[in-house]
C-alpha cells in the first residue's frame, strides 16, 4: 500500500482510500465541501511522488505543473509527501469576534477583526479556529464599503453544530484564529467588460455577494439592471436586494426566483 506523508508523520493508505480519507482517518482536518471533484476546497501539493492523473481533472495547467491535486479524488499508487496547498503563501492570525447577527432565521453575519494584517479577496474562503482547536471553513463576504478592514463570514446555523451553536451564544470579544484566506474564487479586477455568472444557494451565496461587490467597486461595466440574492431552501435566504452600490440602487430588480420553495423563503 502506498503511503501519505504530511507534516512529518507517514500515514498507510487503505484499499480505495482518498487522501482526503487517510489524512481524516489519523484526526488530520482537511478543507473540503463536496468530496466530489468540483469544490476543490481539499486542494493540495505533492512535494514528493506521482500524483495520480484523475486527481488533477479540473485543475488548470498551471496548478498541476506544481503538483496540485484534489485530495478526495487521489488515490495514490505511490508514496506522496503532501502538504495544504499554498501552505506557504497563508497564514494563521489572531482575530476577535466583534458581533454575529442574524440574518435570516437560519442563516447569520459573523464580523470578526484581525489583529493583524490579513491580505484576502472576497470569495476566498478561511479556517476559522476555536480556542480549543475546534475549525470549521467559512466563505469571506462582505463589501468593502461597509466592512473596511473586518472580515464577514455568512454562517448557517446548524442546531447542534459545535461552532455554529457556539457562535450563536458566543458574546463579543471573544479571541479566535483563522487560518488561510485559501481559494482562488475571487474578482479579478482589470476586465470591466467581463461578464460574471455567480450561482449559489444558502450559505454559498455569501462569497458571491462578496465578488459582485467587488466587482462594483472595481468599475464592473456590465451592470445588472438588478438582482435577488436568494436561496433554494425555505428559511435560507440571506439577502435580498441588491449589493449597496450608489450605481446599483435604482436599478430595477429583473431577476426573480418563482419557485414555490423560493416564495415560502421569501416570507421569511
Ligand atoms: S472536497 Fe470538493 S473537490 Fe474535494
Amino acid at each position: 500500500m502506498a503511503h501519505v506523508s504530511f507534516d512529518g508523520t507517514r500515514h498507510e493508505t487503505l484499499r480505495e482510500e482518498s487522501v482526503l480519507d487517510t489524512l481524516e482517518r489519523a484526526g488530520v482536518q482537511i478543507p473540503n465541501v463536496c468530496r466530489s471533484g468540483v469544490c476543490q476546497s481539499c486542494l493540495m501539493r505533492a512535494r514528493a511522488g506521482q500524483v495520480p492523473l484523475a486527481a488533477q481533472n479540473g485543475l488548470k495547467d498551471t496548478l498541476r505543473e506544481q503538483g496540485y491535486f484534489l485530495a478526495c479524488q487521489c488515490q495514490p499508487e505511490d508514496d506522496l509527501e503532501v502538504v495544504l496547498a499554498d501552505e506557504d503563501a497563508v497564514g494563521e492570525i489572531p482575530v476577535q469576534l466583534i458581533g454575529v447577527e442574524q440574518l435570516s432565521q437560519s442563516v447569520m453575519r459573523v464580523t470578526l477583526e484581525p489583529q493583524q494584517e490579513f491580505e484576502y479577496r472576497r470569495g476566498q474562503f478561511i479556517n476559522l479556529i476555536r480556542e480549543d482547536g475546534l475549525r470549521r471553513s467559512y466563505s469571506l463576504s462582505g463589501c468593502a464599503a461597509n466592512t473596511d478592514g473586518i472580515l464577514e463570514l455568512h454562517v448557517r446555523h446548524i442546531p447542534g453544530g459545535a461552532m455554529s451553536e457556539w457562535l450563536m451564544q458566543a458574546g463579543p470579544h471573544q479571541q479566535l484564529r483563522v487560518h488561510g484566506p485559501y481559494g482562488s474564487c475571487f474578482y479579478v479586477a482589470g476586465k470591466t467588460d467581463q461578464a460574471l455568472l455567480l450561482i449559489g444557494a444558502g450559505t454559498g451565496l455569501a462569497p458571491l455577494y462578496g465578488i459582485a461587490c467587488d466587482a462594483l467597486a472595481a468599475g464592473w461595466s456590465r451592470l445588472p439592471r438588478g438582482a435577488e440574492f436568494a436561496a433554494s431552501r425555505a428559511g435560507a435566504v440571506l439577502r435580498r436586494g441588491r449589493p449597496r452600490s450608489g450605481r446599483c440602487r435604482s436599478a430595477r430588480c429583473v431577476a426573480r426566483f418563482r419557485s414555490t420553495r423560493w416564495r415560502r423563503g421569501a416570507r421569511e
